[in-house]
């Protein structure tokens, strides 16, 4: 069932992915090489509750830390760690932010230090098909159409795009219906009503769309060891077209 979102509970989860975002441009100015993630979850932890938020992840189905943090060929969900980041990883850091019971979701791929241009174009792809995802997400167009404009401006430009992860309604919960492909045909799919909150989150990689899952039960990788990025917003559908909840 899904449930759709009030004007008042989207501008709560407004306030969350507000906070979110300013998060991660706090974020942006402390990802150099000879920082851990561990040093960046503890500074979203310091971060959230100095705003009288917390963070949803820490706690959920067991999951110990207020951000996923995934480094080069980790796709999504890898623990925060004590190893330094070295120039030319790229690392995407995952967090769900909850402000007074309204939830918001939104991960983001740094480079740390100067990457290859092969990289490089990866973040940069990654991003734009979020981008093009967005405008797609209109009262009256379906799910597939989101779906689509990723796989075929993604495919386009040589990566490949996961199938194993999705983006998720939310709400008083981190995943509700509908689940979102990021991959698809035009025109196929739900319907895209007024009032739904969901996210759209690509992870696009390098290689082999393929995912395998290490011993830890949570952090997925690329199958052939290649590049992962992953750009993530929260949207709310409006009349007036979609907000980006998260935007920075
Ligand atoms: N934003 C993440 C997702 O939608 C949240 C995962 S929950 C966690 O996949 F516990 F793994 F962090
Ligand atoms: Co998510």
């Amino acid at each position: 069932m899904i449930k759709l979102k009030s004007k008042r509970e989207i501008d709560l989860m407004h306030k969350a992915g507000q906070l979110l975002a300013n998060c991660h441009k706090e974020i942006a100015k402390r990802i150099k090489p000879g920082v851990t993630t561990f040093e960046i979850n503890s500074f979203v932890d310091k971060y959230l509750s100095e705003h009288g938020a917390t963070p949803e992840q820490k706690g959920y189905k067991g999951y110990e830390y207020a951000t996923c943090a995934s480094i080069n060929d980790e796709i999504c969900h890898g623990f925060p760690r004590h190893t330094p980041l070295k120039n030319g990883d790229i690392v995407t850091i995952d967090m769900v932010v909850n402000l007074n019971g309204a939830l918001a979701d939104s991960a983001w791929s740094y480079a740390v230090g100067e990457v290859s241009d092969e990289a490089a174009k990866l973040l940069q792809v990654t991003e734009e098909s979020l981008n093009r995802a967005i405008e797609k997400a209109v009262i009256g167009n379906r799910l597939g159409d989101i779906g689509h404009v990723i796989q075929s401006y993604v495919e386009g430009e040589g990566f490949s795009v996961v199938r194993d992860f999705t983006g998720h309604g939310i709400g008083e919960t981190i995943h509700e219906s509908p689940t979102i492909l990021h991959y698809g045909e035009p025109n196929k799919g739900l319907r895209i009503k007024e009032g739904m909150v969901f996210t759209i989150e690509p992870m696009v990689n390098i290689g082999s769309w393929e995912s395998k899952m290490d011993d830890n039960g949570w952090t997925a990788r690329t199958i052939d060891g290649k590049l992962s990025a992953q750009y993530e917003h929260t949207i709310a559908i409006t009349k007036e077209g979609p907000i980006i909840l998260t935007k920075q």
